[in-house]
Parts: C-alpha cells; structure tokens; sequence
C-alpha cells in the first residue's frame, strides 16, 4: 500500500459517519433551538490574526501552527481554532452594527501541529458557538448551558464542568508578577518549556502537563486573591446563575486554556474515561479581543467541542450515538426476467423516500439475503418467477425472521407506514398473510 492519511489525521469511514451525523443533528438542533445562526469562515486566515487573538506566546501560534506563505507571498495559516476567524468576520461584515447580541455557530476542521495520541489530533472536528455583544453573565451561563445540554442529549452522566476565572487586564498582571516571583525560585526545576512560560507567559505555567512541574506549581499563589471588584462580582454571579439552572459545577483555580484571549470566565467539560485529552469542550469570555482584532471594544464570550473525543469518550463510556438500527428495504430478484420490472420498483420506492437497494453484481438469491442482512437492511422483497405467477412479492422482515406473501403496492404501502411508526417493529397489520 502506497500512500497512508498523514500523520495525525483519520479518515471517518462511512460505517462511522452515521454516527457523527447524530453528533450533527443534536448540535443543530439545540443552535436553532438557543436561536443562534450558522457562520461558514474559511479554513485559512492571514497568519497575523492568529497571532493577535490566540496569542504570540500561546503554544498553538508557538508549536502547532500549519502556517505557509502562498504562491503569492502572503502568511497564512491553517485554523487552529474556531473563534478568532468567527471575530474577523463579524467585523469585516460590519455585525458589531447590527442588533446585538449577535449569536453564531460553527462547524469544521481545525489544524494544531502536536504530537498525535489518543484524543489529539492535527486535524480535528470542532463545533463552537459565539455570542457578541454582551457583557452580562446570563450570556457566559447561556454558552456554559448549551453545552451542558449538548452533552446530557448525547447521553453523556458523568462530565465534570471545571471553571474559573482568568481575571482581566486589570487585576491579572499583579497575579502575573507574583507567579513569576514564585516561579522564579523554582525555576532550574522547571521543564524547559515552563522556564521559558515563567518569563513570558507566567499563566501557562498552571497549564503545563509535566508531573513534576504541576507539583511545584501546586501552592503557587491562586487567582481569586487578586481578582478587581467587577471580576469577583461578574464570577459570582456566573456562579450564582448556574446553581439556578442546576448546572454542577468545580471551581478549578488553576484552570487557565491555551489560548490568550480570555477574560474573566473560562470553563472545560472534563471526561476522566479518556486518558490525557479528556477535555471534550471549552470555551469563555473574551472581551477585549474584538478591539485586539481591529474592532471596537466588544465582549464576547464562546466555546467549542471537539468531535473526535466526544465519539471516543462515547465509545469507552459504552454508550452508543444511536444504535445502526438496521432500516430500509433490498429488492431481491431471483432471476433475470425481471430485472427490468425490479429496477421500477426500486426508483419508486425510492421515490417515496424508502431507504432502497438492489443488488449489482449478479448474486445468487441466498447471496443477495446475506448481502441485504451485512448492508443492514431491515426488510427484503423478493421478486421471483414463483410470485410473478401469483402476481405477488415475498417480504421479509429480517429482523423478525417473518415473511409475508403480498402484492407489491401493499408492500409498499406497508414500507411507508411501517417508517413512520419507528416503534412498530412488527407485521401484524397483514399477519392473516403470514407464511
Ligand atoms: P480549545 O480548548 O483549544 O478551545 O478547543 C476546544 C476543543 O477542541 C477541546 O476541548 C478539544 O475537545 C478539541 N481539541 C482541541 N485540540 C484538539 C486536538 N489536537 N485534537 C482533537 N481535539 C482537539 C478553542 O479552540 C476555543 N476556540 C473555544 C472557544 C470558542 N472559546 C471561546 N469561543
């Protein structure tokens, strides 16, 4: 075998896709739902935009970057990430002056250049939602609620919502020169990376993976201690509004996010059955990076999820994102007499919107009953020079191992009642017909 996806990328088989199709639809139907609209952005920006929200320092503009110079010299980037091509657009489309909030939402790849593992990725499925516009609490409860709900509709009991507060730039940096100050005594038995974080990007210091690092930093001075007055209280009242809503909660005073742009509220969904990259979502506030972006000063406050660790967490946790009931109809033809009158069958029974196949490759007739049970088809009619005569189809429900012997427009009328009433999993309706 030549060529292999690269490293870091998956395809997704057509036996999953069903399964990130539900994915899809929970994550559409709650958008229309909490109202907010779809936004397509591109998947590469000008590298400079990256730069400026996610952050100069942040690892992901850093190390993880897929950044390239076109044919005609200009830096670009792949997305890394969801939001700042979101605010690009809502300024280049003059949203800021239209009513706000503005509420948008968003689906597609992101790319990070990181070392892949179970749950990472270089090229992996965001949704994320944005809200623009608003300062007041009720909107980061509203994004933290979303996703919250996302999670209980796909089944998921045991996440754990881990939030905090990054502050802003006006109590942040006091707790930025103390976690340097702390950092500094420790800073020889720091990794690398961190002695670097120290010096640049003191937050990140709370964020490293390393054992031994985490175990210095652990009485590293907290944020709430420093937080102004208009920090604590919007917190508090985050706080205060998700014990409303019964939305549980763990204040995490070391949770901080990768990237740069946050104020205020930050939060993850953390599932503990997936190993390392057990985020399956984050978000939070960020309102000065509108205006860092080339706007005017608008808050704005956002999360996204990751689709490949939603389908693995869902995977270990034994729960299934809707079961492949087998559904549909296989048009068995034991001859080839009747090809032709088969082929009509199968465009009308298309026609009416029936799952329908037929088979291409000459099967036998015990060949096309394996075939339509391995395709995971629920019925099979079977036309034949036996029910030719009695001017009649087999139908078989192969769930059910049960066959009845009727007309075909019965059939067909059986077909489309029987994918209305999805809890009818019987064919008593003609049961006298029962072979
Ligand atoms: P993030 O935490 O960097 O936030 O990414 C959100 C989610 O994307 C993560 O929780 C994870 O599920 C998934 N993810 C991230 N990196 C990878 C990877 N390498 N492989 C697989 N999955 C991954 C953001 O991107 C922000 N833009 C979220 C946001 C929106 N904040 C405000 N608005």
């Amino acid at each position: 075998m030549g060529y292999k996806a690269p490293r870091g990328t998956r395809d997704i088989l057509p036996q999953e896709a069903s399964r990130w199709h539900i994915l899809e639809e929970k994550f559409k139907e709650l958008c229309y739902i909490y109202d907010f609209a779809e936004i397509r952005t591109p998947i590469f920006e000008e590298t400079e935009l990256f730069v400026r929200s996610v952050g100069e320092e942040s690892d992901v503009v850093k190390k993880e970057m897929y950044a390239f110079k076109d044919r005609g010299g200009r830096e670009l980037a792949l997305r890394p990430e969801g939001t700042a091509g979101v605010v690009r657009a809502y300024l280049e489309h003059g949203m800021h002056n239209i009513t706000q909030p503005v509420k948008i939402f968003y689906y597609g790849p992101m790319f990070r250049y990181d070392r892949p593992q179970a749950g990472r990725q270089r090229q992996f499925y965001q949704m994320g939602i944005e809200v623009f516009g608003t300062k007041e609490p009720s909107a980061d409860v509203e994004v933290i609620k979303f996703t919250a709900e996302f999670f209980f509709k796909l089944g998921f009991k045991n996440l754990k919502l881990h939030i905090n507060s990054v502050g802003c730039p006006q109590c942040r940096p006091s707790y930025q020169e103390d976690l340097k100050e702390f950092a500094r005594e420790k800073l020889s038995s720091l990794c690398p990376d961190c002695q670097k974080r120290a010096l640049l990007n003191p937050l990140r210091l709370l964020d490293c993976k390393t054992e031994s690092c985490r175990n210095l930093m652990n009485d590293s001075p907290q944020i709430d201690g420093y937080f102004c007055n208009s920090c604590r209280e919007h917190f508090s009242e985050v706080l205060k509004l998700l014990k409303v809503l019964n939305v549980s909660y763990y204040v995490d005073p070391r949770l901080v996010r990768g990237l740069d742009y946050y104020t205020n509220t930050a939060f993850e969904f953390i599932s503990e059955n997936i190993g390392a990259q057990g985020s399956l979502g984050g978000g939070g506030r960020y309102d000065n990076l509108v205006e860092s972006c080339g706007g005017p000063p608008v808050p704005g406050v956002g999360m996204a999820v990751g689709v490949e660790r939603i389908v693995l967490a869902m995977e270990k946790e034994e729960f299934s994102l809707g079961k492949n009931e087998p559904e549909g109809v296989f048009l068995a033809i034991d001859g080839h007499d009747f090809r032709e009158e088969g082929l009509i069958m199968l465009y009308s029974m298309r026609e009416k919107g029936l799952r329908a196949e037929i088979d291409y490759l000459n099967r036998s007739l015990k060949g096309q009953m394996k075939f339509a049970h391995r395709s995971g088809f629920r019925y099979v009619i079977i036309l034949g020079r036996e029910e030719k005569l009695k001017n009649e189809v087999k139908l078989r429900d192969m769930l059910k191992g049960e066959q009845l012997e009727l007309s075909y427009e019965e059939a067909l009328i059986f077909l489309i009642a029987e994918r209305g009433h999805t809890f009818f999993r019987g064919m008593s309706p003609c049961s006298e017909k029962n072979n």
